[in-house]
């Protein structure tokens, strides 16, 4: 090779170096998780360590960060979902989409193939339902809502029944409460930390679900309810920050000024008719209030879509 060509060489490496594709075997310091990459351009990590496992002493305990370990974790099958409350749930029953254990803390990671440490993808970060009784939508396959909506797709598995939501005094005095919620946290925060290194932008995590797993919604997402909402909202706002007081109030206060500023650039920015005796802002709140419409000619107007909100997840963990 000429003296030029190396040179040149040498400069594409350096300049691919930046734009490298995320690669399946993934450093995240404390650990290293070798995932697969499938025929149809989409990277998966399934079975993914997003807690220590709570076993013996730990059961009950609230969720603590995965163990450091030095051996590469093979994240390249689905590990076991949580148990169910009853034995006759039908996550019991043989199926060839999982299995259940106690051990069952793992999130499943999809990708497209091309992420890079720097894309910053959107993620879509999914809270399976089942009552609080069972993980009842395990283990679906999110490569092609990955590949379609160039996203990242991140599914949790949570504690539910008595592994999840057990109530005595013994667990009230000792141990912890809503071990399942917390666990939904615990994936939460550790995809904040770690979801970079798969492609995805930390803040940019849209919680996504339905039934039980959406009840984490409430203070993260805002959507509309045309009538239903209306009724609670303070009337008389007229100012961006009074609005503000409203949605931290309903939000509990774990909004992050980046979730304020796309609420006020989604809902406060936008005119609305002013009503007689009320504030400026009114409509407007009404229509950031609560989330997801339920009514589908109300969804056909523009109202109920999701929209992506930062939590600030150090505040909900404490
Ligand atoms: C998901 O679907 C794709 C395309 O059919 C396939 O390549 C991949 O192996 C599937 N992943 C799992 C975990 O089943
Ligand atoms: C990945 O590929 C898709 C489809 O070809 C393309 O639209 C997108 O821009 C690519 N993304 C990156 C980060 O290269
Ligand atoms: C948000 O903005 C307000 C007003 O600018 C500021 O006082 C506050 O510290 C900010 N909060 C955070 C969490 O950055
Ligand atoms: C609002 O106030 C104006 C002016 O006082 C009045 O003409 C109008 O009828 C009122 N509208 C309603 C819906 O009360
Ligand atoms: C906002 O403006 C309305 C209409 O002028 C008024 O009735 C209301 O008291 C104002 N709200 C506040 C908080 O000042």
């Amino acid at each position: 090779m000429h003296a030029t060509h190396v040179f040149t060489a040498a400069i594409l490496a350096l300049f691919s170096l930046s734009v490298l594709a995320v690669p399946s075997l993934v450093d995240l310091g404390y650990t290293q998780l070798q995932g697969r990459e499938t025929a149809m351009g989409v990277m998966q990590w399934l079975g993914v360590p997003f807690a220590a496992p709570l076993l013996g002493p730990l059961r009950f305990s609230a969720p603590i960060d995965p163990l450091p370990t030095t051996d590469i974790v093979y994240c390249t099958a689905f590990r076991p979902i949580c148990l169910p409350r009853q034995p006759s749930d039908f996550t019991m029953k043989p199926n060839r989409r999982f299995t259940v254990s106690e051990d069952c803390l793992f999130v499943n990671i999809f990708a497209p193939t091309n992420a890079t440490e720097d894309s910053q993808l959107p993620v879509m970060y999914f809270a399976q339902s089942g009552g609080f009784q069972s993980n009842s939508n395990a283990n679906f396959n999110g490569s092609q809502l990955a590949l379609f909506g160039e996203i990242i797709i991140i599914k949790v598995n949570y504690r539910v029944g008595p592994f999840g939501f057990a109530q005595s005094r013994e667990i009230v005095a000792g141990v912890s409460l809503n071990n399942g919620m917390k666990d939904i946290i615990q994936g939460l925060a550790w995809a904040q930390r770690n979801i970079a290194k798969f492609g995805g932008n930390p803040d940019q995590i849209v919680i996504s679900s339905y039934a039980a797993g959406a009840l984490l919604h409430v203070p993260t997402i805002w959507g509309n309810c045309q009538d239903e909402g209306a009724k609670n909202v303070p009337q008389s706002p007229n100012k961006t920050e009074d609005a503000f007081a409203v949605m931290q109030g309903q939000a509990f206060n774990v909004l992050s000024n980046y979730s304020l500023s796309l609420l006020k650039q989604t809902y406060l920015a936008v005119l609305q008719p002013v009503f007689n005796n009320s504030g400026v802002l009114w409509r407007q709140i009404a229509n950031a209030h609560r989330f997801g419409s339920i009514d589908p000619e109300q969804e056909r107007l523009g109202f109920g879509a999701y929209y992506t909100i930062e939590l600030n997840v150090e505040a909900l963990v404490g």
